[in-house]
C-alpha cells in the first residue's frame, strides 16, 4: 500500500492519522461491563451485603501490581492528589512544592486544597532541578511535594527522597504518566508516601475517568477511604486498616464523594494484565521515533537514565529554533496532517498548558530555566497503533517541517 499524499505541500508529505485514538476495551472487561449493567448495581457499595464489589478487587490488583498495602480507587487522578493533600494534613495557605513541568490538574489540585503551590525549576531533560529542590525544600516551609513525572520522566528519586527526609517533606507522586515505570526496579508512586495515577481515557489503562491512590501508611488509607466517600461501609474494602484505625478518623474526616463505580472498575481489571504488554510496545514506538525524529537538524531527545524504566505513551523532544520558528514548524506539521503539541505556547491549547497560564497562582515564579525549557519543548502522543512505517514518516515530516521553519 502507497502513503496517501498530500496535495497541499510541494514535499506531497501526509501523516493523517489521529493520535488521540486510544485502545479498544477488552472483550473480557466489556462483558462484566455489560453483566454488571444488567443487574443495576453501579454504585461500589451497598447496606445488605452485595459482595466485594469490583473497585474493591482492582485495588487489590493493583496493590499486588505496584506493591504497596493500600490502593484506594477514586474518581480521577486529580481527585486521588487532592485526597492526598488533604490525608497529610495540608491546610488552607499552606505551601506546597510542585513541579513546573506539569499540567492544569496538578496546580489545580493545591488549588481546590486552599494551598499555594511553590514551583520547583525543571532541568534540561525536563525533569525536577535538584538544586533548586534542595534551595526551595529548606527555604520554603513546605512539608509537601507534589512531584508530577510529567510525560514519564522520572528524575533520581533516590536523591528527591533524600532531599526532602532531611527537611521532613512527605512526597506524593503524580504517576498520571508512568503507570507500569519504574526507577531502579521500584514502581513510581511507591517512592513517596502517596502515588496519585490516573485512568482517563488518554492514559496507561482506561475508564473514561478513574484514579488509583497507593499508600503504605495506615492512617492514610483510612482518611483516604473515608474522604474518597465510602460512609461508614468501609469494610466492603478488602485492603483497610483495621476497625481501631477507622475508629480515630470516622467521625473528624469529611467525605469528597470522590469514588470510582463499579463500571469503571470492571473496565480497568482485565487492563492491569496488559500494563507489561502495553509497555513493550509503546517503548519500541519510542524508540523507533526517537532514531527518526533526531534525524531532524536542531532536534534533541534527552538520553534516559539507566535507573528509569519508562513506560512511553508519549515522546518529547526539544527543538533549537526561536519561539515564532517553532510556530512555524507547528504550522508545517499540521499541513502535513501531524499535530504535534508546543509547551511553549503563549496560550493553553487543548489539554497543554504551562505555568504561565495559570493566573490563579500567587506570587512570581522563581524558576529561572523552566521557561527557557518548555519554550522549545514539544510533544507528540504514541498511540499504540503506530506503525514502524508511520513513525519513518513522522520523521519525514519532522525533517521537512524544521528545515522550512529554521529557514524563516
Ligand atoms: C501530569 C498529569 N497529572 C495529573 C492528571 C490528572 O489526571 P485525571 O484526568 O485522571 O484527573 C493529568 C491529566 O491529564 C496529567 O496530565
Amino acid at each position: 500500500m502507497t502513503a496517501p499524499v498530500s496535495t497541499r505541500t510541494p514535499d506531497g508529505l501526509w501523516f493523517g492519522k489521529d493520535l488521540s485514538t486510544p485502545e479498544p476495551i477488552p472483550e473480557d472487561a466489556i462483558e462484566r461491563a455489560v453483566a454488571l449493567m444488567r443487574s443495576g448495581r453501579l454504585h461500589r457499595y451497598g447496606e445488605q451485603g452485595t459482595g466485594y464489589p469490583e473497585p474493591s478487587l482492582l485495588e487489590q490488583d493493583y496493590a499486588a501490581y505496584v506493591g504497596s498495602k493500600y490502593c484506594v480507587a477514586v474518581s480521577s487522578c486529580g481527585a486521588a492528589m487532592y485526597i492526598a493533600l488533604k490525608a497529610l494534613g495540608v491546610k488552607p495557605g499552606d505551601k506546597v512544592l510542585t513541579s513546573t513541568f506539569t499540567l492544569a490538574p496538578v496546580p489545580g489540585a493545591i488549588a481546590h486544597a486552599g494551598a499555594q503551590a511553590v514551583l520547583v525549576d525543571t532541568s534540561a531533560d525536563y525533569m525536577t532541578d535538584i538544586a533548586d529542590l534542595e534551595r526551595k525544600a529548606a527555604a520554603s516551609g513546605a512539608k509537601v511535594f507534589l512531584l508530577s513525572h510529567m510525560r514519564g520522566h522520572i528524575a533520581d528519586l533516590q536523591a528527591l527522597r533524600a532531599i526532602c527526609d532531611k527537611h521532613g517533606i512527605a512526597i506524593i507522586e503524580d504517576c498520571a504518566h508512568t503507570m507500569g515505570a519504574k526507577w531502579d526496579g521500584r514502581h513510581t508512586g511507591t517512592w513517596g508516601k502517596i502515588g496519585c495515577y490516573s485512568a482517563q481515557t488518554y492514559k496507561h489503562i482506561n475508564s473514561g475517568e478513574g484514579g488509583l491512590l497507593v499508600t503504605d501508611d495506615d492512617d492514610i488509607a483510612a482518611q483516604a477511604i473515608l474522604m474518597s466517600g465510602s460512609y461508614m461501609m468501609y469494610d466492603q474494602h478488602i485492603l483497610r486498616p483495621s476497625a481501631e484505625i477507622f475508629e480515630r478518623w470516622r467521625y473528624i474526616t469529611p467525605n469528597f464523594s470522590m469514588r470510582m463505580s463499579n463500571l469503571a472498575a470492571a473496565l480497568l481489571r482485565p487492563q492491569i494484565g496488559q500494563l507489561a504488554e502495553r509497555g513493550r510496545r509503546w517503548n519500541h514506538i519510542y524508540t523507533t521515533l526517537e532514531r527518526e525524529l533526531t534525524k531532524a537538524q536542531k532536534v534533541s531527545v534527552p538520553a534516559r537514565h539507566p535507573k528509569e524504566e519508562f513506560v512511553a505513551s508519549s515522546i518529547q523532544f526539544t527543538l533549537d529554533l526561536k519561539p515564532s520558528q517553532i510556530e512555524r514548524f507547528l504550522k508545517e506539521c499540521n499541513l502535513r496532517g501531524l499535530y504535534i503539541k508546543w509547551f511553549g505556547s503563549a496560550t493553553p491549547v487543548a489539554f497543554t498548558s504551562n505555568y504561565e497560564h495559570w493566573h490563579y497562582l500567587s506570587g512570581k515564579p522563581d524558576i529561572p530555566k523552566s521557561m527557557g525549557v518548555l519554550n522549545q519543548l514539544l510533544d507528540l502522543r504514541t498511540p499504540l497503533s503506530l506503525t514502524d512505517a508511520d513513525c519513518a514518516l513522522i520523521g519525514q515530516i519532522v525533517v521537512a517541517a524544521v528545515q522550512i521553519a529554521a529557514a524563516h
